[in-house]
């Protein structure tokens, strides 16, 4: 067992409030070192230091859990920053999402704001014995320079802190027995950006642009009279007038202050993140660009998907993309990085986990948040909207459909991405409990058999949120049936339920039983002769991408008409990540890039013509005479309208794995080339190997350059002739 599990939690004997704390212990090593290690936790993030070098490149550590059930500690080989005689172990601890879960729902509920620390150093000498230094009443504290920490707020470093003064720690009694060994993709910094250019705004701001919208923090050196306080005020947007934007971050304060020693520094937070695209620089003059860097942080995954083509716009569309993965896959899937959420919103990650699974690998993150999934999910088998469940503190708190199904998506794309039956036999469990959950919710006992499942399991929820059937309608959830929503994803629900246990030969006949009658339900309560009651772009995606329609023809025609009609999309988060899936399946490709390719508002490419370096959370985010929407809600770093992202791969440039024999073992190529994309070409790093489709117009037609990697089997379907392909690259002209 871990020598953790023998150390005591310690804290300062009096609160330091919003100041970080500083936990210290020095300590004699007279003998040689062969190994050492070091184990911790803490109630807060930390940042740990072995005789003033940083342990480990962890940021933000242990990240966010359901603290309640699942406390991660790291473990750090620390053999190399040990010197004999003696020797210095600090640790910093902030408060993190420990003390801040959610600011507005959260904080004013929790029992105390305490940072506490757990820790064992373990040392092993060249002559085989051992020392264990634990956390206990010998370690000493103090008051950090950091004077003030938040997760949403910023960061406050006073530089002309004098070394506080220190006093014992206190041991406490906090459950030790939910510890247990990190498990995510671990935090860490990426890419760094430098100051691009320096703007003065009209009102005489000074900000610097990154050019790009990201989360992290920025490094920055300055030189500046001792007491000088500089505020660096993070930023996504400017406003129509060009000058600094910060409504729309509600509550959140997203300020790093430095207040000056005297001498020249180059300084970093290192308890908080950021999201933005701009800082104004408060406090410092002159103001040199060069001196401020942008620094990227997000959880550590290899990247794997790539894509680009003959159109500038839906390159940077992928970009966006990707930039809104990386602003958003810190330890937790959030749906912004800005405002005062950043939580772990259910929905947005069923909507995008297909498209995270292309970009990047996306395994350990998933499995970590999953495992969250699991612990936050209700006894009713219903799960919370955001996890870790912040929600916790206020009434209704779960059961919305597309939201809760995170449940069941997540670990099917999983299996289908990375073709992995021991995960899915793992996550099972709650998938079912999930299913179940519904079933109960919906089934009537009493009724005749036919009439068992006639009912929608709930009418609540979020809908199609941000659809805009209507433009003049700000936000909301909608126009869709919830019922009807409900009863589709009931029906998916099952569907992903049946072929996980077919996968794991478990019995579903209950299941397709159960089925059978919602379908039935769904068609006799909102369909009509193959059409969708609800003349709804969502209503007919939904009925065509779950096979709930009994006339598949008939609902794609209803679909392109009314898409036809209109000239655009009106659909929300569920509508949009599945429109051009359905209008594939209605055999409607060249609508499905009239759609995709459309600039004006509202549309995907829309927010790329006005500047945007990331997916915006609201297709009205910014309208085109430059007013944005309320400030309420309007984020410019929200993947969920991304997901559209996953026809481009699979469907555009047509790389598509296949459910029956996942992970890419087996492959079909399927690309739907359009004249007006002339070429496209994408790949993705499998576990098998590079798959990668390239294809180019020729004077007469299209010629396709396939590449499978050894060991798999791969098919093309162009134009409805099948072709197989043979590992190594495979060329196909068609005229
Ligand atoms: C979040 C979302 C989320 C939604 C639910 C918003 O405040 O930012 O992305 O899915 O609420 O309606």
């Amino acid at each position: 067992m871990n020598n953790i599990f023998s150390a005591n939690w310690i804290k300062a004997k009096r609160s330091n409030g919003k100041c970080v704390t500083d936990f210290h212990r020095a300590f004699q090593l007279r003998k040689d070192v062969a190994f050492a290690e070091l184990s911790l936790t803490a109630h807060g993030v930390f940042v740990a230091r072995l005789n003033g070098m940083r342990i480990g490149e962890d940021i933000l550590a242990p990240g966010w859990t359901v603290y309640q059930k699942r406390h991660q500690y790291l473990t750090y080989d620390v053999t190399k920053l040990l010197q004999t005689g003696e020797n210095r172990l600090s640790v910093g601890v902030g408060r993190g999402w420990f003390f801040h879960q959610a600011k507005e729902f959260a904080s004013k509920k929790l029992k105390s704001d305490e940072a506490a620390l757990i820790c064992a150093l373990t040392v092993r000498y060249e002559d085989g014995s051992e020392d264990v230094i634990v956390s206990d009443e010998s370690w000493q504290t103090s008051r950090s320079n950091v004077v003030f920490n938040d997760i949403y707020d910023g960061e406050t470093l006073d530089l002309t802190a004098r070394a506080a003064a220190r006093t014992p720690a206190v041991c406490v009694v906090y459950p030790k027995e939910i510890l247990i060994p990190a498990e995510g993709a671990p935090i860490r910094e990426q890419e760094r950006i430098p100051g691009q250019k320096l703007i003065v705004t009209p009102k005489g701001e000074l900000v610097i642009d990154f050019g790009q919208e990201v989360t992290g923090y920025v490094s920055f050196s300055a030189k500046a009279p001792r007491k000088t306080e500089i505020c660096l005020q993070h930023f996504e947007m400017l406003d129509r007038d060009g000058n600094v934007y910060t409504e729309n971050l509600r509550s959140a304060k997203q300020q790093f202050r430095v207040i000056s020693g005297g001498k020249a520094f180059t300084v970093k937070p290192e308890y908080t993140f950021y999201g933005f695209r701009y800082v104004q620089v408060i406090g410092l003059e002159p103001v040199d660009p060069n001196a401020f860097t942008a620094v990227v942080v997000h959880s550590d995954m290899k990247r794997t998907g790539y894509f680009s083509c003959a159109d500038d716009l839906l390159n940077r569309f992928a970009s966006n993309v990707l930039w809104g993965q990386k602003g958003n896959f810190l330890d937790v899937p959030t749906d912004c990085p800005q405002r005062d959420e950043r939580m772990g919103w259910t929905g947005d990650c069923e909507m995008f986990c297909r498209t995270a699974a292309i970009n990047y690998d996306v395994r350990d993150f998933y499995d970590k948040w999953y495992n969250d999934v699991a612990a936050d999910q209700h006894d009713d088998g219903l799960i919370p909207h955001v996890v870790p469940n912040v929600h916790r503190f206020i009434g209704n708190n779960a059961g919305a459909p597309a939201w809760d199904d995170v449940a069941t998506v997540l670990p099917w794309e999983l299996y289908v991405a990375y073709g992995d039956k021991k995960r899915l036999r793992r996550q099972f469990p709650t998938m079912k409990k999930y299913v179940d959950g519904m079933i109960a919710r919906c089934r009537d006992k009493n009724a005749p058999p036919e009439k068992e499942f006639a009912r929608p399991w709930t009418t609540e929820g979020y809908g199609d949120w941000l659809s805009l059937e209507d433009l003049s309608r700000e936000h909301g959830v909608g126009e869709t049936d919830r019922g009807l929503i409900a009863t589709a994803y009931l029906c998916y629900g099952l569907q992903t339920l049946i072929k996980a246990s077919q996968v794991l030969h478990y019995d579903s006949s209950w299941y397709e039983y159960v089925l059978t009658h919602v379908r039935a339900f769904f068609r006799d309560a909102y369909m009509e002769n193959g059409r969708m009651k609800q003349d709804l772009q969502t209503a007919m995606v939904l009925a065509l991408i779950f096979d709930l329609s009994d006339d598949p023809a008939e609902t794609g025609r209803q679909l392109a008409e009314n898409v036809r009609r209109l000239g655009r999309l009106t659909t929300g988060f569920i509508g949009a990540t599945h429109l051009l899936d359905a209008l594939t399946i209605a055999g409607e490709d060249t609508l499905a890039v009239d759609l995709l390719l459309r600039t004006e508002y509202p549309s995907w490419l829309y927010a790329v013509t006005m500047g945007a370096t990331t997916v915006w959370e609201r297709w009205n985010g910014m309208y085109p005479d430059g007013h944005f929407a309320s400030a309420g809600m309007n984020s410019f770093n929200h993947y969920a309208y991304g997901s559209v992202f996953s026809w481009m791969f699979r469907r555009l440039a047509g790389i598509q794995p296949v459910e029956g024999s996942p992970g890419y073992r087996t492959i079909r190529f399927a690309p739907a080339p359009d004249p007006r994309i002339p070429w496209v070409r994408a790949a993705i790093d499998t576990d098998y190997g590079k798959v990668s489709s390239y294809y180019e117009k020729t004077g007469t037609g299209w010629r396709f350059t396939f590449t499978v990697p050894g060991g798999c089997i791969a098919k093309a379907d162009l134009f409805g002739a099948i072709y197989t392909l043979h590992p190594g690259e495979n060329v196909i002209t068609v005229e």
